[in-house]
């Protein structure tokens, strides 16, 4: 099947007795019974398929665990209650029986980074941030430091830069890291990470997967060789989503395919508006002809679908400047998520990447003045019409 079929039809159907529900139904339950103790001694060890209590599985959220596996061709994956959460598993699994070193990319979402400085850091794991845009410097850190894992975003947060993400799993192969890939932005109708050669993928649910502003949610997919770790981990840590949540999201990912490629189109249109308005220095979209990682991007991405997240530096614009433009915004939501059906309009400095110092902040050229617009399926008319008046 194709990708847009998979998003309808992967994990659903399970018979459940002599019948077998269209939709997944909500199993709202943390144990199950079983008539005869052999049958539940079986099932818990593992010689017989089936539930015993939530934290190990349940069916609703199983399903929407075979769901993501088909979307991002992966061995297996655990459903998790955020998407930090799935980072966590994803880092601490990886480095379980590895060397306690991380080189990840320096741009990313401020909670990750903040994760593993000030989590990962005083626990022992050295980090090294790096250039992911910058291949040679990349692969020196990755020499140097033989890192027990690699980590980094498909498209990065918020200034939308995209590393060479073939060439980087190529590199981590050689050093015989596992690549961690933060596939969020991109979605895996964007990119597969998995089929470039990176190993465990993680995604904030709460984002394109579930859509509607209305779900908290992670996955954590990983390759043949990586899911065993992950699974284990997840039974004795117990970051589960629960099944209220994995009905949602699996709910929200068969509209993904119409909901990303409007956001797509609809964000190409708002961006070019943006780049020709006067109160604009400088607009950020993986989706211009003059982004400096064009290359990368023709060669990962499909054609017209270049992703629905836009930063943008408003004109001589501070804090104050910036936070009186968004008070103007009567249609775009302003608030902290991204990938939902709304319009929403994030200020980084505030939110995403409050936690990095200004200097730092400075440094990974995250301005006082950006702010962050992630694209809608609303008319795109309407969502410059909203913009126009705010300036
Ligand atoms: C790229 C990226 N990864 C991970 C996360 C964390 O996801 P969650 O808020 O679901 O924990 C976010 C949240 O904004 C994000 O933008």
């Amino acid at each position: 099947m194709k990708i847009e079929s998979k998003l309808i039809h992967a994990g659903d159907r399970k018979k459940a007795g002599n019948f077998t529900p269209v939709s997944t139904p909500i199993y709202m339950t943390s144990s199950y019974f079983y008539d005869s103790m052999e049958q539940l001694d079986r099932i818990f060890g593992h010689e017989e398929e089936g539930p015993s209590y939530q934290r190990y599985g349940n069916p609703t959220t199983s399903a929407l665990e075979e769901l993501v596996t088909n979307l991002e061709n992966g061995h297996g994956a655990v459903a998790c209650s955020s998407g930090m959460a799935a980072l966590n598993l994803a880092v601490l699994s990886a480095l379980i029986d590895r060397r306690k070193k991380i080189v990840a990319a320096s741009g990313m979402y401020g909670a990750t980074t903040n994760m593993l400085m000030n989590i990962f850091g005083p626990m022992g794991v050295e980090i090294e941030l790096a250039d992911i845009c910058d291949l040679a410097a990349f692969r020196s850190a990755v020499e140097e430091h033989k890192p027990g894992a690699i980590v980094m975003e498909t498209v990065s947060n918020p200034l939308l830069r995209v590393g060479a993400m073939d060439h980087i799993a190529r590199i981590a192969k050689d050093a015989g890291a596992p690549l961690i890939v933060d596939n969020t932005f991109a979605t895996p109708l964007l990119v597969r990470p998995l089929e470039l050669g990176a190993n465990i993928v993680v995604h904030s649910a709460t984002k394109y997967m579930a859509g509607h502003g209305d779900v908290l949610g992670g996955i954590v997919i990983a390759d043949q060789q990586h899911i065993a770790p992950v699974q284990t981990l997840a039974r004795t840590m117990g970051p589960n989503l629960g099944p209220f949540e994995s009905f949602l999201t699996m709910r929200g990912i068969k509209t993904m395919g119409l909901r990303v490629e409007r956001q797509c189109s609809n964000a190409c249109k708002v961006a070019s508006w943006l780049a020709s308005h006067p109160g604009v220095d400088r607009v950020h979209f993986t989706g211009d002809p003059a982004h400096p990682d064009r290359e990368t991007i023709l060669r990962l991405f499909p054609k017209n679908l270049y992703g629905a997240m836009i930063a943008f530096e408003l004109k001589g614009a501070g804090k104050a400047e910036v936070f009186r433009f968004m008070e103007k915004l009567k249609m775009i939501v302003r608030a902290t998520s991204l990938g939902d059906v709304h319009t929403m309009m994030l200020y980084p400095a505030m939110a995403s990447h409050r936690d990095l110092s200004p200097k730092q902040r400075h440094k990974l050229g995250i301005g006082d003045n950006l702010v962050r617009l992630s694209t809608g399926i609303e008319a795109p008319d309407d969502i410059i019409a909203d913009l126009e008046q705010a300036f």
